[in-house]
């Protein structure tokens, strides 16, 4: 008997139907913004039948801003085309309007597959709908699609966890590089439109929490909320000023000794704010494994980073996509999550924290960064 992962959604869509019906319109679970309006959403789940070997599939990327989006991109090109795919991968320069039109072109040009990463992970919810309506597969890229039951997958490196390894990591690195504590700390969050940033903030802080409320660390600023240190489109130059208004309002006289950064672009901002304040460089986090920033944990600048290969993940996504073409089932996701409307399944790969330490090993098997530690 086939079963695919979309029947499986429908099924799970309906579930929640009727679940919602017994709470007597309670929301519980749900993210705030979420439609109260469930009912056009999996209604129309992606045929299981299969399609043409050689059908077109669109790859929705939110912008090329940092090095894995630029990676996805030319990786989704090549690798749909040696499986037999026409590929049609956009971009969408961090603007909502024109990521929600690039999807309904895809659609109106027959995509049987449509790879989302969203810029908003909330503001997708109606094109995804008619990407349903009309047979399409609808496969989330690196992020979360929310509030949505249109969704038929999501393929990330664990978000949470991605968080968690950066506590961890600044810690770490403050025992290892700054001398017994109580250490000076300040905190950035990414953007706060995609999914992923609060997630992380949250992984992190579930390390750095305790370690505050017991006086190891301080954050000079007050600044605790993923809301207060959250950047904007995860701009480098608004974490630089932000960056450069701690410094000039709470270090004037002291010394940071660490900083949370949610990416490798943003680590590079806040070292090259902390030099021109003439601060000794504090251990910073880290995010991508970008080149730049390989070359920094190299030269002993940036601290860490963690890695979560853009090839792992194309390479996942695509095997997806084959399932699909050929009607097969969808492997057993790794967990489910609740995007605000439904459980949705979800392939979590395992991201690795990287330092001076193991970095030639992490990279022993990717010629273009092993090529960038000499
Ligand atoms: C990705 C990161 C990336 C960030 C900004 C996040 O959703 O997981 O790899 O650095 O977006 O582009």
């Amino acid at each position: 008997m086939k079963k695919n992962l979309v029947g499986a959604l429908a099924l799970t869509a309906v579930a929640a139907l009727a679940l919602g019906a017994c709470s007597g319109g309670g929301r519980e679970g749900a993210s705030s913004g979420a439609s109260t309006d469930t009912a056009a959403s999996g209604s129309a789940p992606a045929s299981t039948t299969g399609f043409p070997a050689d059908s077109t599939v669109g790859v929705a990327l939110p912008w090329l801003g940092t090095q894995n989006w630029k990676e996805a991109e030319t990786m989704f090109n090549e690798q749909l085309t040696a499986a037999g795919f026409k590929p049609l991968v956009q971009s969408a320069d961090q603007k909502v309007p024109q990521q929600q039109q690039q999807i309904e072109a895809m659609i109106e040009q027959g995509a049987k597959v449509i790879v989302v990463g969203p810029i908003d992970g909330t503001q997708l919810g109606s094109v995804l709908d008619k990407a349903k309506e009309a047979g399409v597969a609808v496969i989330g890229y690196d992020r979360l699609i929310e509030n949505t039951a249109s969704v038929d997958a999501v393929v990330q490196f664990g978000s949470v966890r991605t968080g968690e390894l950066q506590g961890q990591s600044l810690l770490d690195g403050l025992k290892a590089k700054k001398g017994n504590g109580p250490y000076n700390i300040e905190l950035f969050g990414g953007g706060p439109a995609d999914p992923n940033a609060p997630n992380f903030f949250k992984g992190a802080m579930s390390v750095l929490k305790p370690k505050i409320d017991d006086g190891t660390l301080k954050v000079v600023s007050a600044q605790m909320d993923f809301t207060q240190a959250a950047t904007p489109d995860w701009d480098n130059a608004k974490a630089q000023s932000r960056m450069d208004s701690l410094l000039s309002g709470f270090y004037a006289d002291k010394k940071i000794d660490g900083v949370l950064s949610p990416n490798d672009g943003i680590a590079r901002a806040i070292l090259t704010s902390a030099e021109q304040a003439g601060q000794e460089l504090p251990v910073v986090t880290g995010l991508d494994a970008e080149n730049e920033s390989v070359v920094s944990i190299w030269q002993g600048k940036q601290y860490s980073t963690v890695a979560k290969p853009t090839q792992d993940l194309v390479v996942k996504t695509v095997e997806l996509i084959q399932a699909l073409q050929k009607g097969e089932a969808l492997p057993e996701p790794t967990e489910r999550a609740n995007n605000g409307k439904v459980d949705v399944a979800v392939y979590a790969l395992d991201p690795i924290v990287v330092t001076k330490d193991n970095v030639k090993d992490v990279f022993k098997d990717d010629k273009a960064r092993l090529e960038l530690l000499k």
